[in-house]
């Protein structure tokens, strides 16, 4: 993962830098980092941990310099510490890095062998040794960086500066996202768009396979062989306002209280609640002319991707294969011809997602994305965009923006079923209508958080907790125990309660809190029985349902009560007690709720 970001400035330009790696700290935290030209040398500040220590280390020590770089790091290779923290340099040469060199052992060990020493773990060092050499044989700065691109393998996105060139910048993509931004008489180089956002909105976004040599008031694109190619100049809609928490204790909590707010936004974009019917945003899609979808996704979007596949298979009566987008990538799965992928991603930028976009592509399918960032690689690379319209989600645990891509794929499910003729105007209005009613029902959960709070200190004990679903429901689990497992660090599992018998029941005993997500809905009597089977062990039982904790026949631990639904909704509500449970746990143990240890937001590498 890890955020770049580089200027060619008229003035100092550090403190735009930090500027920008505040915008960037999404994709990873670990370390920090800025290097600048000073009177034609290289001089650099690093800090371990998050943003601020460097901002601190910045007012003992500033930087002076209108050239550099800077980095916010997510650690791959070599532990988060000062020592491994961008750029990395050599008295020649500075370099920031957001990827994987993936032929870095092989580099090293060749570089080692003539005389090379390292002072870091990572395999960024390699590039700044790499262009030192070519510039030591008399190569000059853009010719030595081309002789390295050529060496280096796997994903990069770099930004590179050279003691003695005031004037002088070259970025470099392989994978990972490189954003040029052009300024007046200045000029810009950024993981996205809205790190530059407050400096400009003319923006250049690179391809794969390019790099490019910056002045303050030239861009020259070139492919991997070397030649000059054009990249379209854009308008770029990414917003210079930061966003902030207003009177929320943590941005985790603010987006779940955006949620009202946010769906219904976005229902609103697909649907027509006046007439209640939905509108066909789908671009170019006929769901009567496809016979099987494939949805791909990671983590939380993947969950949204797993009730997407009950929500199509039910009401539009269409298969669906949905698939982690890390194993879908390498499965090498046989994919029909004109066939339908939906990849589903908050950022847009998620590795894995986006290759398995352009597996789904070079298999002919057609591709459609439920994204939040619209700029992003992954929509950019899309037949048809469908984007939720959540809003910059800034806390690491999705919240909102998993709630906004249940959303539209709800939607795209009415759509689907009209389309097949699996649902007549009467099934629109009525789940149409169903759909304008999650809105308010969230806002009557949000009412009261003194269970949850509750709740949390208890859960806050445990060593392991199992989270229980069935149908529908079963993702809710799974979305439940990640959120808990990212940002308590309890470890929790989501399971299919049918599935509790065949293996996971010899867990259960007084120790472990079992969470139950059980919707009024036809699968209530079978979720019950298997509630039954945990209380018979003395499980500890906590009820998310609708409907009254007495009707479980057994002791009930905690209940955590949800208004009466449509079952078609049911995981738009179910969601939002499984995200506030997760949250006051987190709080109540004093964790770092947004911004969880070890993760990132937006994950681009794989
Ligand atoms: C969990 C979480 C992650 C993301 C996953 C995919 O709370 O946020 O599991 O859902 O990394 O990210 P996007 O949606 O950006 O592709």
């Amino acid at each position: 993962m890890c955020g770049i970001v580089g200027i060619l400035g008229r003035d100092a330009v550090a403190a735009d830098i930090v500027d920008a790696l505040k915008r960037l700290e999404y994709r990873g935290y670990d370390s920090a980092g800025i290097a600048t030209v000073q009177d034609g040398h290289l001089d650099r500040r690093r800090a371990e941990g998050k943003l601020r220590n460097l901002e601190a280390l910045l007012n003992e020590a500033p930087l002076v310099g209108r050239t550099g770089i800077g980095h916010t790091r997510w650690a791959t290779h070599g532990p988060p510490t000062e020592r491994n923290a961008h750029p990395h340099m050599t008295d020649g040469v500075s370099v920031v890095h957001n990827g994987i060199i993936e032929n870095f052992r092989e580099l090293k060990d060749e570089l080692t062998a003539s005389g090379t020493t390292f002072s870091t773990d990572t395999d960024t060092e390699v590039v700044a040794h790499l262009i030192t050499r070519e510039r030591n044989t008399g190569a000059s700065p853009v010719d030595a960086v081309h002789a390295t691109l050529k060496r280096l393998e796997g994903a990069f996105a770099l930004a590179i500066v050279f003691a003695g060139e005031d004037n002088l910048m070259i970025g470099a993509r392989n994978g990972p996202p490189l954003a040029v931004g052009h300024g007046t008489g200045e000029m810009y180089l950024g993981s996205d768009a809205v790190a530059l956002a407050p400096f400009t909105d003319t923006i250049t976004y690179l391809d794969d396979g390019d790099w490019v040599i910056l002045t303050r008031d030239s861009m020259d694109v070139r492919d991997a062989e070397g030649n000059a190619v054009e990249r379209a100049v854009t308008k770029s809609v990414a917003s210079a306002l930061m966003v902030d928490k207003g009177n929320h204790r943590h941005f985790m909590i603010k987006e779940i209280y955006e949620q009202p707010e946010v769906i219904s936004h976005t229902l609103s974009h697909y649907l027509d609640f006046a007439k209640g019917e939905v509108r066909d945003l789908s671009g170019s899609i006929d769901f009567s002319k496809i016979s099987r979808v494939t949805i791909s996704a990671c983590g939380t979007a993947y969950y949204a991707g797993m009730i997407a596949k009950y929500w199509f298979e039910k009401y539009a009566r269409l298969p669906v294969d949905v698939d982690v987008a890390s194993e879908m990538r390498y499965r090498e799965a046989p994919m029909e011809d004109g066939g339908l992928t939906i990849v589903v991603s908050q950022s847009g930028e998620t590795a894995d997602t986006l290759a398995a976009l352009r597996y789904a592509k070079g298999e002919g399918q057609k591709i459609a994305s439920v994204v939040n960032v619209r700029e992003s690689t992954i929509a950019r690379e899309s037949d048809v965009i469908l984007p939720t319209l959540a809003g910059p989600e800034i806390g690491v645990a999705s919240t909102k923006a998993f709630t906004c891509q249940l959303s539209v794929l709800a939607a795209l499910t009415l759509l689907a079923g009209k389309q097949r003729g699996r649902i007549d105007a009467t099934q629109e209005r009525r789940l149409v209508e169903a759909l304008s009613e999650v809105p308010r029902h969230i806002t009557t959960i949000l009412k009261d958080e003194a269970p949850y709070e509750a709740l949390a200190q208890d859960l806050s004990r445990a060593r392991d907790v199992l989270y229980l679903g069935r149908g529908i429901n079963f993702p809710i689990a799974m979305e439940g125990a990640l959120k808990l497992k990212e940002i308590s660090y309890i470890h929790a599992e989501g399971y299919a309660a049918g599935e509790l018998k065949h293996g996971p029941i010899a867990l259960i005993d007084e120790n472990v809190p079992v969470i139950v997500v059980a919707p009024d809905d036809d699968l209530f009597d079978k979720t019950i029985s298997n509630v039954q089977e945990v209380a018979a062990r003395g499980g500890r039982i906590v009820f998310i349902s609708e409907t009254d904790a007495e009707r479980a026949g057994c002791p009930i631990a905690a209940s955590l009560p949800v208004p009466k639904c449509d079952s078609f909704v049911g995981p738009l509500i179910y969601t939002v007690p499984v995200q506030l449970l997760a949250y006051h746990t987190a709080v109540f143990m004093g964790t770092d709720v947004d911004q969880p240890r070890n993760l990132a937001k937006s994950v681009t590498v794989e």
